[in-house]
């Protein structure tokens, strides 16, 4: 049959009524091995890059939407609402539409990429930009929460953390095993919980002999998980990773420990040198905070080197066309041309 999505993939490990279910056919994302960025970092270790950009909204975040979505439908929900750094507001948007519920999404004003604030507009939702960041907007969701029927769709639901796991049994799947290492941008630090949740149920299921170190990395002037205090004001080229309190801090350090894994810092210019390598070696076209993944891994490799025969796996958690801004001001400026061949020859220096 057609694939239909992740909730009828993995119904047993997410269940809702079969009725309920709201779908993008979201998940069933690539793993593509990355020969080429393998080679330019020096790594012996085997590499492969699971594009979650790939999703019907351009993100990842699906996965946990379409649970979280279909729950709120189960239990007849007329509103749901998030706080949003973009994509979480582009997703909630998409599977609102498709479920008819009302949708309210909260983002800090001018500080969004403009991909994903046309995701959140064109789908209908109420769109209320905050004159302050994703941390305060999120304090304000929880707090509406508690005082009116409106379901939140952050990752404070668990729902979306149990959609999001299935990425990590995707990849089991596909390796026949888990990967030694697993390397992520963490930003409210739900989809290190998530993929963490995933791998040791899978284990525990008996579908894989073991589970990977999780690495997972913040951008240097927001990273509180690093620092281990909350920030005012966190700043980063990765507009989807600038949060300075991330609501999933307890499990996100918890997955830290038992994995025996770290969470690291990466500068900004790490991260556009690694989102570069990635579109010119690979040609895969992804988010500048997906891109910390691949950064982290640099980083890492140059400390503690991976060995021979070890599998990373890296989440590139969102596709590149919904920050079109970073990658024009990052990359060589087009030549204007006369429409006369002997000008084209003398640019192309043929
Ligand atoms: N990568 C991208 C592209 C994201 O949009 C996010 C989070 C993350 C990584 C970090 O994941 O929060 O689970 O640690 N975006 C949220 C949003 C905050 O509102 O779209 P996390």
């Amino acid at each position: 049959m057609n694939y239909r999505g992740v909730i009828h993939r993995y119904h047993k490990y997410l269940p809702v009524k079969t009725e309920s279910i709201i779908t993008l056919h979201e998940g069933n994302t690539p793993l593509i091995s990355a020969e080429r960025l393998r080679k330019a970092i020096g790594l012996t270790a085997r590499l492969y890059l699971k594009f979650e950009g790939m999703n019907p909204t351009g993100s990842f975040k699906d996965r946990g939407m379409t649970y979280a979505v279909s729950k709120a439908h189960e239990d007849s929900a007329k509103a749901i609402i998030c706080a949003s750094t973009g994509n979480t507001s582009a997703s909630a948007s998409a599977y609102s539409a498709k479920a008819n519920i009302r949708c309210v999404v909260l983002i800090p004003e001018g500080k969004i990429a403009y991909g994903k604030l046309s995701q959140a507009m064109v789908h209908g939702s109420t769109v209320i930009q905050i004159k302050g960041n994703f941390d305060e907007a999120l304090k304000m969701v929880i707090q509406l929460g508690q005082h009116f029927p409106i379901h939140i769709v952050n990752s404070v639901n668990p729902y979306r953390l149990h959609g999001q796991k299935t990425a990590a049994f995707e990849i089991c799947e596909t390796l026949g095993d888990a990967p030694d290492f697993h390397s992520l941008p963490v930003g409210n630090a739900g989809n290190i919980s998530a993929y963490w949740m995933g791998y040791k149920e899978w284990r525990q299921e008996g579908h894989t002999s073991k589970t990977p170190c999780m690495l997972g990395f913040q951008a240097a002037k927001a990273a509180p998980l690093v620092l281990g205090k909350p920030i005012k004001s966190p700043e980063t080229i990765a507009s989807a990773i600038r949060i300075g309190n991330p609501a999933s801090w307890t499990s996100a350090i918890r997955a830290k420990e038992e994995s025996n894994g770290t969470i690291d810092k990466i500068t900004d210019a790490e991260i556009v040198k690694a989102y570069k390598m990635v579109s010119t070696l690979e040609g895969i076209f992804c988010e500048p905070a997906s891109a910390i993944s691949i950064a982290g891994i640099i980083k890492f490799n140059k400390k503690n080197p991976f060995k021979k025969n070890q599998i990373l796996v890296c989440t590139l958690t969102g596709h590149g066309l919904k920050d079109p801004d970073v990658a024009i001001k990052n990359s060589p400026k087009p030549f204007t041309c006369k429409n006369k061949l002997d000008d084209l020859v003398k640019i192309l220096k043929l």
